[in-house]
């Protein structure tokens, strides 16, 4: 029977056949309900040629039946009825799952609150009173399946977005228990199970201290977190806590706990945590290779310095030469005063103290060298800045004296002291002033000298400038110049600047180079104020 028909006829008031009416999409079904022929008459009248497919049953059993069968959207309930009444028709259509989403509107002649109020207790939505008014009718059916309508696009809408909630714990890598405000847990993702050993069944409804089991120092985290966040209603987290499954074995955690809120009443929360023993593994290699590095590092700055030295080395074997035939000339002097008669005392103390104050000199640059070629000893010092460039300039000055080059210091009248290793720094200044000085040697700004200074920056540096009149940094050479092996230089390793910058950004500062206006380059670093 379809409500297109416009031309309906008592015939045609059979009960509906169920059979040949399986739900469709479209159009809406209404089924009309109704032992007095006349009323089901009016009511096809009313509704058809609306965009409704009409049902009719003329009893509560084939009602129900029919309703089954047909699952209509709405049903419109005549009350008194004989054998199976309108109310417990909308009873048993409300209990059972399958039709209890069907819309119930009764059709009464009763005006007594008490039965309306009997019939909205059932689980109907609504009245038409009979006699029928044809407005009211389709204006209260209307209203009825709009919010049917709306009630089924919501329900679908939130079927969908638990499918998705599920599917994304489901996928979660993290495990996840869900727990009520007494601390027991109400849901468990896979993750969570796999992790921890446990089936669903047996997570679910136990204990979350029970279940999730810190071991050693960590032993109450679980507990603390939850109680805190139980009572605060604020998130918190523990970073590496032991956690042991059910088989004993014990994995390292990272743990989140977030509170759930219905509304302003904090119902629970959730438990997150994520297996970091992988992490951890990766994280302890990545340390063991930065160890391995740093090793590495310190061995490259020490065969650098090694290597300078070497290059240093006739330098410094002609200086300590110097004092070596002033001592052996001063000897012969003494022997032959010794032998002298009478004897001339005074002259010989002369004599013996230029012994000493040579051999002292050369003592002196020996002590330099050792200390500067010595082998790392990880050995941070409070460091006056200025006393240090003093004592790299004596050992530059062999080379700069041989170069024919002034070494300039322009040294801050106070300077605070800095925390650094001094003999790495000493390197660092060493590097810069002979690459300094190598760039000058054939340059025009060479009887310039080359400077080296000390300044305090902003309280919180003290920085060193090395500044050159030399031929300046070849075209486009900033890209490369602190990195390992570049170099313009025939005899050049190029290492010298990359071991200056690692030197430096271990010990907190920064080193850069500028290009001079007048010609040649200045290289500057920072060290980080004690
Ligand atoms: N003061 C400077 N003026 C101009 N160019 C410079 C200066 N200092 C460094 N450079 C450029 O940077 C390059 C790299 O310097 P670095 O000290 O690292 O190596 P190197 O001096 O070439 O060799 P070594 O490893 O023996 O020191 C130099 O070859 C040079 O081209
Ligand atoms: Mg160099």
């Amino acid at each position: 029977m379809n409500s297109e028909n416009p031309g309906q006829t008592s015939a045609a008031l059979n009960d509906t056949n169920g059979q040949d009416t399986q739900a469709t999409d479209s159009p809406e079904r209404i089924l009309l309900v109704d032992d007095n022929p006349t009323n089901l008459q009016v009511l096809l009248q009313t509704l058809s040629g609306r965009g409704y497919k009409l049902l009719v049953a003329k009893n509560g059993e084939s009602a129900l039946n029919i309703a089954h069968k047909g699952k209509p959207a709405l049903v419109l309930l005549d009350i008194m009825m004989p054998g199976i009444d309108g109310y417990e028709v909308c009873r048993r259509l409300k209990e059972d799952p399958e039709t209890s989403d069907i819309t119930v509107i009764f059709l009464s002649a009763l005006d007594d609150t008490r039965d309306k109020v009997k019939g909205l207790e059932t689980g109907a939505v609504d009245f038409i009173s009979k006699p029928f008014q044809a407005e009211e009718v389709i204006a209260r059916v209307e209203t009825q399946l709009k919010i049917h309508r709306l009630e089924q696009a919501l329900s679908s809408r939130n079927r969908q977005l638990e499918a998705e909630n599920q599917r994304i714990l489901e996928s979660m890598s993290e495990g996840i228990f869900g727990f009520d405000a007494e601390g027991t847990i109400i849901f468990a993702n896979p993750a969570a199970c796999h992790m921890t050993g446990l089936s669903e069944t047996e997570a679910v409804g136990a204990p979350l201290t029970d279940m999730l089991k810190p071991q050693g120092t960590a032993n109450n985290a679980v507990a603390s977190l939850m109680d805190k966040m139980l009572t605060t209603g604020e998130s918190g987290a523990e970073d590496d806590v032991l956690i042991a499954n059910r088989s004993g074995d014990a994995f390292d955690c990272e743990l989140a706990c977030n509170p759930i809120f219905s509304g302003e009443a904090l119902n629970g929360g959730v438990m997150v945590f994520r297996d970091i023993t992988e992490k951890k593994r990766q994280q302890a290699a990545l340390d063991k290779a930065l160890e391995e590095l740093k090793v590495q590092q310190e061995k490259v700055t020490h065969v650098s310095r090694l290597s300078t030295m070497g290059e240093m080395a006739a330098g410094f074997a002609h200086e300590v030469n110097q004092p070596l035939t002033a001592i052996s000339n001063y000897a012969q002097v003494s022997q032959r005063l010794m032998k002298r008669e009478p004897l001339d005392t005074e002259s010989l103390i002369e004599a013996m103290e230029k012994i000493s104050s040579q051999a002292r000199r050369a003592g002196g640059i020996i002590s330099r060298i050792r200390s500067f070629v010595k082998k790392p000893d990880h050995c941070l010092e409070k460091v006056d800045c200025n006393r240090l460039v003093q004592d790299v300039v004596r050992l530059a000055e062999v080379d700069a004296r041989n170069n024919g080059i002034e070494i300039h210091s322009e040294l801050a009248e106070t300077l605070p002291a800095v925390r650094v290793d001094p003999v790495q720094i000493q390197q660092v200044a060493l590097n810069l002033l002979r690459n300094g000085m190598e760039a000058m040697r054939d340059a025009p700004g060479k009887t310039e000298g080359i400077r080296i200074s000390t300044v305090t920056v902003n309280d919180e540096f003290v920085e060193i400038a090395v500044k050159d009149r030399g031929h300046g940094l070849a075209e486009g050479a900033e890209e490369k110049l602190f990195t390992p092996f570049y170099t313009t230089k025939s005899d050049g390793m190029g290492i010298g600047l990359s071991v200056c910058m690692s030197i430096i950004q271990t010990h907190g500062g920064k080193l850069w180079a500028d290009r001079n206006p007048e010609g040649g380059t200045t290289f500057s670093f920072t060290l980080p104020i004690a």
